[in-house]
């Protein structure tokens, strides 16, 4: 065999088949399992979401029901993983999801087997228990007592009772919800591909998902969307145009990545941008904090008339969760919480056809053969 080439961050590179989602980056098409974003964004919620990603069609009203029912059975956390989280010293809520999925598997009744259907009960209540591990964690770090869950609500409606303990608006609900459909799942980015390639040494589905929470907090992936929300404070909320124009052009100048900007798929707007722009301006107006959306927009303008790229999902999820009332440290965590369904759907389908993921290397390293001098020589 020759020596083997290196393609730098696989570009381009088709490491597998897979039946969940559709990614074409130069129309601007994301669909799940055939089903276009923006069809999914406007008419399903992110439980109907998870069926589709995990069983490859829409479930039957009944379908959804027991999906439902299943989910708020599963979505009380453990109490020795609550008394766990409050031990945690204060830091990254990041690092905490990724210590707490991990506690949960040592509470999980069906550790150890995997067997189909407990690979499917573990499926719903990974994404149950997720949804309520990031909400106790920012309650935890804003102050408040762990709430009971309350088995009537919906995903995103338990996700912000347990977080504010009130019961949210529906505004925040929709928001909320919507969010959760357009980050569930994104192809071969690099955290599922992390998951897929735990899952592939036949390890646990607690590891995989632990393996694409720790790719998805860096700042180039999942951690941008918290990075844009510390540049738009930075910027100032009472920024006029030219603060903004100035700040966005100097951190150009210094060559800076600006966070929310640039995929590696796309060359058109990301589709879920799309959705989450609109939210982030009725959020705004509705709350009376449309300075953030307007600075967004502001920074939007700059970069496509100074570099051509395009915002991307985490650039108005940004703006959106803040007018929520959510902490920046909660952003990626929120991320985690929608996207552990899709990392679920990719790692049962590693499972379902598996082959070891072991990729070559080109070497570049000091030429073979290389003499070993005994220690005492060197
Ligand atoms: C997402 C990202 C990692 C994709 O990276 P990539 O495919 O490896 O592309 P590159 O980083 O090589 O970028 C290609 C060019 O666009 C520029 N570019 C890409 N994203 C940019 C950004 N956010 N701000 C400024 N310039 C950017 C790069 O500087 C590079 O320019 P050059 O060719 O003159 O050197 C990159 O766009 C990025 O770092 N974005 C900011 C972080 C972010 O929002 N991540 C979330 C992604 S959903």
């Amino acid at each position: 065999m020759g020596r083997p080439m290196a393609v730098e961050g696989l570009e381009g590179v088709v490491a597998t088949t897979s039946r969940i989602c559709y990614l074409d980056g130069q129309r601007g098409v994301l669909a799940y399992c055939g089903y276009d974003i923006h069809d999914l964004a406007r008419l399903t919620s992110f439980e109907e979401v998870c069926y589709l990603l995990w069983q490859g069609r829409l479930p039957t009203r009944p379908e959804l029901g027991d999906l439902q029912t299943e989910l708020s059975r599963y979505r009380e956390l453990p109490d020795p993983v609550v008394r766990a989280l409050k031990l945690l010293p204060h830091g990254s809520a990041m690092d905490a999801v990724r210590t707490g999925i991990s506690l949960l598997a040592h509470y999980d009744p069906d550790t150890g087997d995997g067997s189909p259907s407990a690979m499917r009960r573990k499926a719903v209540r990974l994404t149950a228990q997720v949804g309520s591990l990031v909400a106790t964690l920012g309650r935890l770090a804003s102050g408040g007592a762990p709430i009971q869950p309350d088995p009537v609500l919906g995903h995103a409606a338990s996700f912000l009772y347990l977080l504010t303990g009130e019961r949210p608006t529906g505004l925040a609900v929709r928001a909320i919800d919507t969010a959760l459909v357009l980050h569930a799942d994104h192809e071969l980015n690099a955290s599922t591909f992390a998951a897929r390639v735990a899952a592939a040494t036949l390890t646990d589905i607690h590891s995989a998902i632990v393996a694409g929470v720790t790719a998805l907090k860096g700042p180039l992936h999942g951690g941008a969307n918290a990075e844009v929300m510390k540049m738009l404070v930075a910027i100032g909320e009472d920024a006029d145009d030219a603060r903004v124009d100035a700040a966005i052009r100097g951190m150009l100048a210094r060559k800076q990545k600006i966070p929310g900007f640039g995929h590696r798929v796309y060359r058109t707007e990301d589709p879920r941008a799309t959705h989450l722009r609109q939210m982030s301006r009725d959020l705004g107006l509705e709350k009376g904090q449309a300075q953030w959306f307007r600075i967004s927009e502001r920074i939007e303008k700059i970069m496509k008339e100074d570099t051509g790229i395009n915002a991307n999902v985490d650039f108005y999820s940004a703006s959106t969760y803040h007018t929520l009332g959510i902490a920046t440290d909660l952003f990626t965590p929120i991320f985690v919480a929608s996207r552990v369904a899709g990392w679920i759907a990719h790692a049962l389908e590693q499972y379902s056809n598996n082959r070891l993921i072991r990729p070559r290397a080109d070497y570049i390293g000091p030429e073979y053969p290389q003499a070993v001098v005994r220690l005492g020589e060197r």
